[in-house]
């Protein structure tokens, strides 16, 4: 049997702790060969674009991302291949010139609210998970973090919610609930659903003899 990665895709909406999730996933299994691909660090190249048109962009449609270059990364991990993941600025709305080596490793976790959106993602990944967390403390954990971390004001947080985050995360990110194996409430205090999904990797890694 040909050696081939554990693929886990975790979703859920902005502000919905899936990056909580994902960590705690990936500190479990620190010193082994585990790595996390995060979507967010594949929002296209918009240095072509001034500041004020990069603000326009819906960060929150599918067509922001390369998901196509993500794809492909994936499928080079996939054969044992290096990336170089690109690197994303929130403050300045682009990919930054800066580039991460990326070694392959025999889990890779998929993180992002669209991860599940695309069906060739989807078709890679062996386990797909959707944090599933109420709208209210998503907005709040999102205020918190968009001014605390991406250099946001209250206003501009609320009117980016309520006329595209809101809208985007019913058209596009709900729906993806039902291609996910496990819905997870809440974020990374979920210990019991964090065990299990560890507990299933290690099968799972244990089948392939990767253990
Ligand atoms: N986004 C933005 N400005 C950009 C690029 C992205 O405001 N230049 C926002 C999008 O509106 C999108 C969000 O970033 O909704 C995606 O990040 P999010 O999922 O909120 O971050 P995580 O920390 O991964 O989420 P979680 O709290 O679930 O861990």
């Amino acid at each position: 049997m040909t050696r081939k990665p554990v693929v886990i895709g975790v979703t859920g909406g902005s502000g919905s702790g899936k990056t909580s999730i994902a960590k705690a996933i990936y500190d479990r299994f620190k010193g082994h060969s585990i790595l996390m691909l995060e979507h967010d660090y594949y929002y296209k190249d918009q240095t072509h674009l001034s500041f004020e048109e990069r603000l326009k962009t819906n960060y929150d449609h599918p067509f922001a991302f390369d998901t196509d270059l993500l794809i492909e990364h994936i499928q080079r991990l996939l054969q044992y291949e290096h990336i170089q993941k690109p690197v994303y600025d929130y403050a300045a709305h682009t990919r930054s010139e800066e580039v991460i080596e990326v070694e392959p490793k025999d889990v890779i976790i998929i993180e992002g609210i669209l991860v599940l959106e695309d069906e060739r993602l989807r078709d890679l990944m062996d386990i797909k998970l959707f944090v599933d967390t109420d709208a209210d403390l998503r907005i709040i954990r999102r205020m918190i973090r968009d001014i605390k971390e991406r250099g946001r004001t209250m206003d501009s947080v609320i009117d980016q919610y309520v006329n595209v985050v809101r809208p985007m995360h019913n058209q596009f990110i709900e729906p993806t609930k039902r291609y996910a194996d496990i819905i997870i409430p809440e974020g990374g205090q979920n210990h019991v659903a964090i065990d299990l999904m560890v507990t299933k990797i290690q099968t799972i890694l244990e089948q392939k003899s990767f253990l």
